[in-house]
Parts: structure tokens; sequence; C-alpha cells
């Protein structure tokens, strides 16, 4: 091990896939994988294998697709799990099984209805079977932001002697303060004897806004693992988020630390993670979001024109945000929209990418200049499966002094239904109309609407969660029209729900 070096652990396909609708299907999982090797980070997280067959599946064929990352699976500590976790594994060139339990005091004696020491030999012989399968054992402390020190650092050496290479100290709840969070690695490199033996690895959950602080309080004081998600996607507030920490860490050498990670890959993987998982990223949001290099104020822009280091730390090149990139207009071709859709590890068929093709010619027609987001947005459209339940046209009329009115036309396996509705808006007559036909009980829990780029003629994004009998259903579309994207969008949900 450098003693420089931050390795990188990405969790996106794990933590970050734990988010309600951000599920990917195994090709799309391998599409993240593969950009995530061509990222350069050092362990890819690649499922939960006992958790479901489609977990189990994922490992396999990550584990086959990706070269040199190693890739790594997550278990409790149970037997049964750490034998599936193994056998996900098999084909990984380089396998890691990362296994562990809740140490703090609420999670042993809430979760477990147990006690320190039963919870040290759980966590012992967890490792010590899990070693049976690999030399490379990853031990997490559930909820160790939260676990009295002195009692971590009996099991932290426990682990270590049991064979653990790695240990893992999650901030579980995202609960600690950075100088807290920093001491506890302190501590733990002060009061662990063989803590040279392994890599201390930090996890930080972003429940107060602290996930990135943290990391880097951690490596501060001597990680030198840190578990991240692209776009910081992951349980509830999130994950630390991979491009903030590489970019710390490239922007202050005076901290002497390195890492693998190519930067300039940093910007398209945050697209295609975005639009593969219909998680739209904050505009504001560090180093990936839309207006993160946006300068607005006069003085801003007065002094970015002047000297770019006037008020810009990043150089956009870095992160491989091309603000010069080719932008595509209807009369571009085949070729260059194949160009733009690869260069963000987009590989369609020529069948798809024919479909594609028509549809980028339609919404040329629509929009003057056509950018990455908008074909990363035709692309992901065309993955969506055959739909029973299709919109065949839809008029909706609102405007000052008139009560909205929506009508519309459905296909439901080839055949036809009509209806029309009022509503307080045009979105809020069609669904009136759609749910004249479809007559479920669906609630509609959230829905966001969200422009693309900028200007009138923009694409627009629709999110919705919505609720039928008990489950939650996700749908999402796009179009320059915010009437048709809502609809759309609703449809979606419902097909999902014929899908059950
Ligand atoms: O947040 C957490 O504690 C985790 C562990 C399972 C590593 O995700
Ligand atoms: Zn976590």
């Amino acid at each position: 091990m450098e003693k420089n070096r931050v390795y990188f652990f990405d969790t996106t396909l794990r933590d970050g896939e734990q988010v309600p609708g951000c599920q990917l299907n195994t090709v799309e999982k391998i599409q993240v994988a593969k950009a995530l090797e061509t990222l350069g980070v050092d362990v890819i997280e690649a499922g939960f294998p006992v958790s479901s067959p489609g977990d189990f599946n994922s490992v396999i064929e990550i584990s086959k697709a990706v070269t040199w990352p190693t890739i790594c699976a997550l278990t409790r500590a149970v037997e049964k799990d750490i034998e599936v976790a193994a056998e996900a594994l098999k084909y990984a060139k380089h396998g890691r099984i990362h296994t562990g339990i809740g140490t703090s005091d609420s999670h042993i004696r809430y979760k477990f209805n147990s006690n320190r020491e039963e919870i040290l030999e759980r966590a012992v012989k967890a490792v010590r079977y899990a070693r049976k399968f690999t030399d490379d054992v990853e031990f997490y402390a559930e909820d160790a932001g939260r676990t009295d020190n002195e009692y971590l650092a009996r099991v932290i050496e426990a682990v270590i002697n049991a064979g653990a290479t790695v240990v893992n100290i999650p901030d579980t709840t995202g609960y600690c303060l950075p100088s807290e969070y920093g001491a506890k690695i302190k501590y733990l490199c002060d009061n662990v004897p063989n803590i040279d033996k392994a890599i201390i690895s930090t996890h930080c959950h972003n429940d107060l806004g602290m996930a990135t602080a943290n990391t880097m309080a951690g490596i501060m004081n001597g990680a030198r693992q840190c578990e991240v998600t692209i776009n910081g996607i992951g349980e509830r507030a999130g994950n630390t988020a991979l491009e903030e920490i590489a970019m710390i860490l490239k922007s202050h050498r005076e901290l002497g630390l390195s890492s693998n990670i190519n930067t300039s890959g940093i910007y398209p993987l945050s697209r295609t993670v975005s639009n593969l998982m219909n998680m739209p990223v904050q505009p504001n949001k560090a180093i990936v979001g839309r207006n993160a290099f946006a300068h607005s104020s006069g003085i801003h822009q007065d002094g970015v024109l002047k000297n770019v280091s006037t008020y810009e730390i990043i150089d956009p090149k870095d992160i491989g945000l091309d603000t010069n990139s080719i932008v595509l207009t209807a009369r571009s071709g085949h070729a260059a929209l194949k160009y733009r859709l690869e260069s963000h590890g987009v590989h369609l068929s020529k069948e798809k990418l024919d479909k594609v093709y028509q549809e980028f010619l339609l919404l040329a027609d629509k929009k003057k200049e056509i950018n990455d987001d908008d074909i990363l947005m035709l692309a992901g459209a065309e993955r969506t499966g055959e739909r029973v339940v299709k919109v065949d046209w839809l008029q909706a009329t609102s405007g000052v002094g008139m009560k909205p009115v929506a009508s519309v036309g459905l296909d439901i396996a080839g055949e036809k239904f009509e209806a029309a509705a009022t509503g307080n808006g045009p979105v809020d007559a069609a669904i009136n109309a759609l749910r004249q036909i479809i007559k479920r009980k669906i609630t509609i829990n959230e829905f966001t609407i969200q422009g693309i780029s900028k200007g009138s003629d923009d694409c627009c994004k629709v999110h919705m969660q919505v609720e039928y009998e008990g489950h939650i259903f996700y749908g999402f579309a796009a179009s320059t029209d915010i009437v048709t994207a809502s609809i759309d969008a609703y449809v979606d949900c419902i097909n999902k729900i014929h899908s059950i």
C-alpha cells in the first residue's frame, strides 16, 4: 500500500442503488461498472448478493465484465450471506467480501437484542469465515459514528487479528461532526495495536450535509480508503460524492495525497448515472451541478473574463466538462449522434440508434440546439420496454380567464379509449381525464418538473412517484411540452403497475 495514496471504493451500485426508484438492470449496471473502471476507481461494490437474485446475478456479470478493479460484495455477519457472496464473486479477477455488524449500543440493544461481547464474537467469526473464501476481507462496524471509541477499537483489533485487511468505519446515520469523525479515526490509529495491518476506510452519509467534510476529516487523520458514490446518491440524503473527494484531493496539492481517479471522466459519468437512474442532479451540486461553473452576477462575470482564476478554482475541463462541446442540430448526421452517445458510454445497436435518430430529428425540429443531456434523455427513453398503455393523442387548453380543460386518447393493448376533464391547470385536467379511463385509485406522492438546460424551447424531465394498493411506483418522461411529459410520466407509472 502506498502511504499517500487514497483508494476509491465506489458503492453507487450498492448503497446508491438502494435508493427507491434508482434500480438498474444488469446491462445498465455493467455500463456503470465499466465507466467506473475507466474512471480509475480501485474497488467497485457491485451488490448485496444474498438480498435478491438480481443482485447476485449483477455481481457475477460485473465480475466478468471488469478487469482490474476489485469487485466487492456486501454481506451481513451471517454464514449464508458470506457463502452466497463468495459464489457470486467466483468470476472476479480480484474479489472482496465486505462483511460486518452494528457496533453502536443502539444497534446492539435494539437491532440484535444482544451485548457487546457477543457482537464482538460474531464480528470475528464472520471475518474468519469470509477469509476461508478470499484473502481480501473488509469489515464494517455499522453505526461506528455513534459507537463508543474504546469498544470500537477492541472490535477493530479483533477483526484485524481474524484476517480483515480493510476496516470500514461508517457514519451510518450521518450524525458525526467532522472534528468528531476525524478524532475517531485518529483514536483508532493510536489505540489499535495492529492497525498497520489494515487500511482504514471512511463511509459517510449526508444526513446533516457533512459527508464530504467527514470523509476528508477521516482521510486527514489516517484513513486511506474512501467509500463514495457518483453524484452522492445513496440511502436517505445520500453518501459522500466521489467527484467531491476526487476534486478536493486534486485541488489541495498541499495535502500531498494522490488517487488513481482520472477526473476528466467525472462529468460524463455523472450524466450517465443521473440518466440511467432517472435521478436529477441538483443544479447547485458541487462539481457536477448545472450551475457549478455558471457565473451569473455581473461582478463575477467581469472577474472571470479578466482572469478565470478570480472566481473559478477548478478548470471545467478537469472534470470533462467541455464547454465547447459539439452542439447537435437538425443537420447533424447519424455519426455525430453516435459519437456523442458513445462518449458518454452509451452504445446502441444500429436498429436502436436509427430509432433514437428519428426521435432526435423530431426534437431538433422543436429545439434549435440539441445538447448531450437531450440525447441521453432520448437514448434513455429508448431503453424503456414495450408499453401496454400508450397515449394516442392529447389536447390541453389553459389560460387567463378560462377553466383549464384537457382531452386524451389512450391505446390499451390495442383497444381505444377517450375522455375529457377540467382541472386547476392543464396537467391536472389531463390527469383527471386519464383517471376517467384508468379507474384505479392511484395517488401521486411526488411530482417534479425540471428543465434540462435553458431557454423557452428547452426539454423538461418529469419524475413522478405514485402509490397504488400500498406499493410505490416511479414514472419518468421528457418532452419539450410540459403537459405531454407529465402525462407520459403518469402513463409510465400505470405501465409499471400493469406489469406487476
Ligand atoms: O452505511 C452503512 O453503514 C453501510 C454499511 C452496510 C457499510 O452502508
Ligand atoms: Zn451506507
